[in-house]
């Protein structure tokens, strides 16, 4: 028996050497501080949690969703939510669709939008899964390196005129995975400009628009006037309501994009389990998750404060869940990592993971599980510190 040849597109597991020392760390005992994953440690708020239990209560939720584009009432919810949010007007029958989970768009939109031979512009470092479904389609990747030195944004003249000229799709991630860069108006304005006269259609994932802190608003791309004509935005309630399991999402934007889309994923899935959409638009509109920003900020601040007064020099973040610390000299991302976690028993993701741009950092998470108050994070300092770091 032989598996498909596409599977040997996927590249290898980068991170398969940590893994197997974390393993080994764990089974010695270690008290490890796990800075890698980014997944909300805190429960999901209590009124979205008994929004679902009385939504699991009405029978109608129990059978397929077999409306066009995902449960009407969560599609409105989103529309208002856009509204309110942004400003932005969205035709809930034609511009948007329900997705479980932001991944599932960002995967599938690439088998939807990419035929073999065709181009993705994706950001380096970034989230892997735009690369791999672009090349699982047949499609081949260009990246765009996302540097420190220009904010971690990408530099749209440095995109080679030929690769623009055959790309179909460019992925953008604001407020970013890994980097924690964020994105302005003028940028969305360029890249809006950029995709229109290159005929690209833009595929911008918003995955942490609401994981801000000290008082930065993440813009969405669709602001831009004439954004509709290329751009489809995704986002999910993963990361701002502490949903990351419930697999609830959407994604908004340019009409055809979205029906191409969605005629893609009518012949994949059959949505999820309807009580979820009533209870995820209820929290769209309703609810906000301040305990929990707050405690990010609180690891935020003791994580960067207590590094930089040991000679790192980090930025703070003004939003998504991640701290982006450079390694010191001499190391690899990967070295660095397998240092931390074999010295000091702190866990952190090499840079590397993310792409060729992303070595020489490391990617530190602010959801830090049995974290309380900070008090992991707290650890984490404390032992690296004990380290004695030379930095030049
Ligand atoms: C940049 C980015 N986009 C999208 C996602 C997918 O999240 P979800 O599928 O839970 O919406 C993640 C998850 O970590 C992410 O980091």
């Amino acid at each position: 028996m032989q598996r498909a040849q596409r599977l040997d597109k996927i590249p290898p597991y980068l991170f398969g050497e940590i893994a197997r020392l974390r393993a080994k760390v764990a089974a010695e005992g270690v008290d490890l501080v796990n800075l890698s994953i980014g997944d909300p440690d805190q429960p999901t708020p209590q009124p979205i949690i008994d929004k679902l239990c009385e939504a699991a209560n009405n029978p109608e939720t129990h059978r397929y969703d077999e409306s066009e584009a995902g449960w009407p009432e969560y599609l409105s919810a989103v529309a208002k939510w856009y509204k309110n949010r942004f400003g932005v007007d969205i035709d809930p029958d034609s511009e948007a669709m329900l997705l479980l989970g932001s991944k599932d768009g960002l995967a599938h939109i690439c088998w939807a939008m990419i035929d073999p031979g065709d181009i993705s512009l994706v950001p380096d470092p970034g989230y892997t899964v735009y690369k791999v479904n672009t090349m699982l389609a047949g499609g081949d990747t260009v990246a765009m390196p996302l540097l420190e030195a220009n904010g971690f944004l990408p530099d749209l003249s440095a995109i080679p005129s030929d690769a623009a000229k055959s790309a179909k799709l460019m992925f953008l991630n604001y407020p970013n995975n890994p980097t924690g860069g964020v994105a302005d108006l003028k940028f969305y304005g360029d890249v809006v400009k950029f995709a229109r006269e290159y005929d690209i259609a833009v595929v911008s994932d918003i995955a942490y628009c609401d994981v801000t802190y000290d008082g930065y608003v993440a813009p969405s791309m669709l602001e831009i006037d004439g954004a509709k004509d290329v751009v489809i935005e995704m986002h999910s309630l993963s990361k701002s309501f502490n949903m990351t399991g419930w697999r609830i999402g959407f994604a908004v934007g340019n009409s055809d994009i979205v029906a191409a889309l969605n005629k893609l994923k009518s012949n994949l899935d059959s949505r999820q389990f309807p009580a979820i959409d009533l209870a995820a638009a209820y929290a769209l509109n309703n609810v906000t998750n301040e305990q929990t920003l707050a405690l990010y900020k609180r690891r935020r601040d003791i994580l960067v404060d207590g590094l930089n007064a040991i000679g790192w020099k980090l930025n703070k973040p003004v939003a998504s869940l991640y701290v982006w610390a450079r390694v010191p000299d001499g190391y690899t991302s990967a070295d660095f990592a397998k240092m931390l976690l074999m010295e000091a028993g702190v866990l952190v993701i090499p840079g590397n993971g993310y792409g060729e741009y992303g070595e020489g950092y490391v990617r530190m998470s602010l959801t830090v599980a049995d974290d309380v108050n900070g008090d992991r994070v707290t650890e984490a300092v404390k032992r690296i510190s004990e380290l004695n770091i030379k930095w030049s």
